[in-house]
């Protein structure tokens, strides 16, 4: 039975928190610290959540038939912390359009990736999410270990983030088990060959594409050509360089035996509940959102 072989913890609970950001104060166009670069990467992957958790939904969700009861109400939870999750980005994306920027071209790209995506068949889309989760994932843990990330951003941004984050650690073997639930009569081979093709796929549209997204918003405030990609490089791959922390993390997924939940990173997730009981707004959480 594949509840017994799943290192998923048993004691995980996974928890709808329905907050809201940013709806009060306008943040400044430059909200990362005033910096562009900065501004542009998140500004850049914010743009993609709306449509993609919806997308992450719908490809779990299409599994859901039939899997044991715990992954059942796993899913139930993964499928509201990604609505509520699609809901505050759409509305940081809406700030970002107030303060000028345009995201027409990152939306366009986003939907027409989605649309190659749901031409194929429903496993391999499930696939993608399970990849694109486990990227999310491992940036999530980054974002909160190293306060680097968010150093000099709007406090509302930043809490958005971390918010994020806290949930997609917390949710974050829910897309995988699905995908061993979807293809557990495939040998092994077959399934490790399909998600290293799978990974290797999302990772270099997401690099590509995330790139282009963040030139772009970069062009709109006026930086662009060799100063453009210094800026953007620099910060990815050495100060903070996200991608530079991640890579250890992207690896392990290619290894035999791999699932998310072989690194239990739950005390990211006590910390930043240690730290929201300062925050004035309590946290409120709710079990059935959607
Ligand atoms: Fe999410
Ligand atoms: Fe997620």
């Amino acid at each position: 039975m594949i509840a017994t072989i799943l290192p998923t913890p048993a004691d995980l609970s996974i928890t709808p928190r329905d907050r809201r950001f940013g709806r009060e104060a306008a943040a400044p166009r430059l909200w990362h610290g005033g910096r562009v670069e900065a501004t542009a990467i998140y500004n850049a992957l914010s743009t993609t959540f709306p449509a993609g958790e919806a997308y992450f939904v719908e490809s779990v969700r299409a599994f859901r038939k039939g899997t044991p009861p715990k992954l059942a109400e796993e899913i139930k939870a993964f499928t509201t912390q990604e609505a509520i999750h699609s809901r505050e980005h759409d509305a940081f994306n809406k700030r970002a359009e107030r303060a000028g920027y345009d995201l027409s071209k990152l939306e366009a790209r986003v939907q027409q990736r989605l649309a190659v995506s749901r031409a194929r068949p429903q496993i391999v889309n499930v696939g993608a999410t399970m990849a694109l989760e486990h990227f999310t994932a491992i940036l999530a843990h980054q974002l909160l270990k190293d306060p680097r990330h968010l150093e000099g951003a709007d406090r509302e941004a930043a809490d958005l983030w971390r918010w994020h984050s806290v949930e997609e650690i917390e949710h974050k073997g829910v897309a995988y088990d699905t995908w061993l639930y979807a293809t557990r009569d495939w040998p092994r081979w077959k399934r490790w060959k399909v998600k290293a093709k799978v990974m290797l796929y999302v990772t270099r549209n997401f690099v590509v594409d995330r790139t282009a997204g963040s030139l772009e918003l970069m062009r709109q405030d006026g930086v662009t050509g060799l100063r453009a990609w210094t800026l953007l490089l620099w910060y990815l791959w050495v100060r903070p360089g996200m991608f530079r922390k991640i890579a250890g993390a992207w690896l392990k997924f290619f290894l035999p035996g791999f699932h998310p939940w072989n690194e239990d990173d739950r005390y990211l997730l006590r910390s930043y509940e240690a730290s929201a009981a300062d925050v004035p707004e309590p946290v409120r959480k709710v079990r059935r959102a959607v």
